[in-house]
């Protein structure tokens, strides 16, 4: 029986596949390589959008354009910036009841916080949301500062609106949305300018170099899943330089890092913490 290609998309070649999983594997450390109906599906409307009959085409353009929009609209397609309120809430509560009273009790009273994939922006915002919580009438005196990144400009276009539709808040304690959240007339949630000062929002590609900058947690939930283990090897050290001591790794639930290669110590699954000074 004939096959009968039935897909609404343009089909990539084998070379045009092989050429994009290098090429976002190389800058970007994602893993495409079992993802090849999903690049067909997501760069379908940038071939309509130029009138290009094949992904060579669209190369051409990419290679022609080397750091440019062409390539920021590129990755945009590409990555998955699924995200949303209170996702992973133990981390939160592990914020709100262990790592805050232990640098208050070591009577710190800054924190610097760095959401390292922070997407359409639930992540640092709830960081916010939780470290408020935690700190409540003390809030005033202490210096928080939440620093997201991401290497898409248009999640970080969303997260810096920071306006979401109701059905993004269904995990979020009824205490926070009342505190944190604003309805606004077009029924859409805005979150609290008082929640927004502490964030900061900016573009940054984890494969590249990373800032001579310590931050006392990293939060990178959901992002090194899409990359293959020897890149997120990579990235977990760059992290460890980038952790104060006795600083703390938080990672996605379902995400694990290897034992032998992490000079993190292991607290419980998806929290590790650098060793303090002794
Ligand atoms: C699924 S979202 C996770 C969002 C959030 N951390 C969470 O757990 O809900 C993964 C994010 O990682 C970002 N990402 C993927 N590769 C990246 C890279 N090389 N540098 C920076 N961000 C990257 C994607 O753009 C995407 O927004």
């Amino acid at each position: 029986m004939d096959y009968i290609d039935t897909s609404p998309f343009v089909r990539l070649t084998d070379s045009e596949f092989d050429y994009f999983v290098q090429f976002v594997r190389n800058r970007y450390g994602i893993d495409l390589s079992q993802k090849r109906r999903l690049i067909e599906a997501r760069l379908a409307g940038e071939l309509k959008t130029y009138g290009f009959t094949s992904y060579d085409q669209y190369i051409a353009l990419l290679k022609a354009n080397p750091s440019s929009d062409k390539i920021e609209n590129f990755i945009n397609k590409i990555t998955t910036n699924y995200s949303y309120f209170n996702r992973e809430m133990e981390h939160y509560d592990y914020l709100i009841n262990t790592v805050i009273p232990a640098f208050t009790q070591a009577k710190k009273s800054s924190i610097k916080i760095w959401s390292a994939g922070c997407s359409t922006g639930e992540e640092p915002y709830n960081i916010a949301m939780a470290i408020d919580t935690a700190l409540g009438m003390k809030r005033s005196l202490w210096n928080v500062s939440v620093t997201a990144t991401d290497v898409s400009t248009r999640a970080l276009a969303a997260a810096k609106k920071g306006e979401y539709p109701e059905g993004e808040l269904k995990d979020m304690p009824e205490a926070w949305r009342n505190s944190y959240m604003t309805k606004l007339p077009n029924g859409n949630y805005q979150v609290k300018e008082s929640i927004q000062r502490a964030v900061t929002f900016s573009q940054f590609n984890l494969m590249d170099p990373f800032p001579q900058k310590q931050y006392d947690v990293i939060f990178c939930r959901n992002v090194m899943i899409y990359f293959k283990q020897p890149t997120s090897q990579e990235v977990i050290k760059k992290f460890f330089q980038s952790t104060i001591a006795g600083g703390y790794l938080f990672i996605g639930h379902s995400e694990t890092i290897s034992r032998l290669d992490n000079q993190y110590t292991y607290i419980r699954p998806s929290i590790y913490q650098k060793a303090k000074k002794p």
